[in-house]
């Protein structure tokens, strides 16, 4: 076979999904065709520092890597670089990268933040760039897109932390306009951190100072009596969509615990919905992919109203979860693309992405 590709992967980072994108790094490792591929595996702890980790697959998912004694080692911006500087016992040495697959969830990772260092480095990613990865990740911006290109979503209304110094305001204001239950949300955070359900004023209050602790923006939202559907969206310019799945949280919504504390949440493949709505739901996910100028792939979340079957997107996911049990490998692997080769097809977009921009 013709020469390897070098591909980085970076799992870890500083967000609170930390712990998620070790596992999913730890399934991508695993699950790449190690014929085609050399592996170059990067670590970042929560504190965001950089390591390049070399030991047993295992220990990335376990957290145990960053026992062993790893090189520092960090991505250039240099774009005569192409690479990686390892740093051993104040020695430096480059290693050249043809791709990256940042395998990192929620901010510092798959905000735009990563994927701007990757553009400096002018090395190709996986994924989407910089102005579709920080979109997706505010979901504030992301709600004015998908009003724009026409996606139904629910009624919402942001607020700064600031305005929640005349707390009894900004509640009036919120009763008023969607009355309770409702939703509360950090505007950029993910794996529902900071999201709270408000029944009643009290909780109303307590969930917006919990959502300021995450992002001085906070989004309150209609409530939406709902089943969760997701799509899978693969592809740069003509992308295509997954068959549905559903998911049925094991709590009152599917909240951190009922995401990764409990296991009795259950994914429905394929979701069981009329086939005009199945097909809307696809049409809206490749919109709402194309709204945002994501590439490569996306994870795009709706909610089936469950008493009037209307569609409401809820976000769209950039680095959506990637272990083998997770919704976006299933709903391809559902749909005839098995793990493996979906990897091989990302990294494939990421490299035509880079010829052809
Ligand atoms: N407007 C809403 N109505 C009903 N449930 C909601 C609403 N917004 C969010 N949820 C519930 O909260 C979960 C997390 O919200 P989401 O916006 O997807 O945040 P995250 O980016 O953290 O996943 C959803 O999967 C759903 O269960
Ligand atoms: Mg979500």
């Amino acid at each position: 076979m013709a020469h390897k590709i070098t591909l980085c992967v970076l799992f870890g980072g500083q967000s609170s999904e930390h712990e998620v994108s070790r596992v999913s790094a730890a399934s991508v490792i695993k699950n790449l065709d190690k014929e085609k591929y050399e592996i170059v595996t990067i670590g970042i702890t929560k504190d965001g520092e950089w390591f390049m980790y070399r030991g047993p697959v295992e220990k990335i998912a376990s957290g145990e890597w960053e026992k062993v004694n790893n090189p520092r080692a960090v991505l250039s911006p240099d774009a005569r670089t192409g690479g990686i500087i390892k740093i051993t016992d104040g020695e430096t040495t480059m290693a050249r990268i043809d791709v990256v697959f940042p395998v990192l969830h929620g901010l510092y990772g798959e905000d735009g933040t990563v994927q701007g260092l990757l553009e400096l480095a002018n090395i190709p990613y996986v994924g989407s760039g910089v102005l579709a990865s920080s979109l997706a990740m505010d979901k504030a911006y992301a709600k004015l897109v998908f009003k724009h290109v026409g996606i139904p979503q629910a009624d919402w209304e942001v607020f700064y932390r600031n305005e929640l110094k005349e707390m009894a305001q900004v509640v009036d204001r919120v009763e008023a306009r969607f009355g309770y239950p409702c939703f509360i949300k950090p505007s950029n955070a993910g794996s529902s951190v900071g999201i709270t359900k408000a029944h009643n004023r009290r909780e109303l209050e307590e969930g917006l100072l919990i959502a300021a602790q995450h992002d001085r923006k906070i989004i309150v939202e209609e409530f939406i009596n709902g089943r969760e559907i997701e799509c899978s969206v693969l592809g740069n310019d003509e992308p295509e969509a997954s068959v549905l799945g559903e998911i049925i949280p094991s709590r009152e919504f599917y909240d951190y615990d009922a995401k990764y504390n409990d296991d009795t949440s259950e994914l429905i493949i394929p979701a069981s919905l009329p086939e005009e709505t199945a097909d809307k739901i696809r049409e809206y996910a490749v919109k709402a992919f194309k709204a945002l100028d994501c590439s490569g792939f996306s994870r795009v979340d709706f909610f089936v109203h469950k008493e009037t079957g209307e569609i409401y997107i809820n976000e769209v996911n950039t680095i959506p979860g990637f272990t083998n049990i997770s919704m976006y490998p299933k709903l391809w692997e559902a749909s005839g693309l098995s793990y493996t080769s979906l990897l091989d097809r990302l990294i494939e977009l990421a490299l035509d992405k880079k010829k052809n921009y």
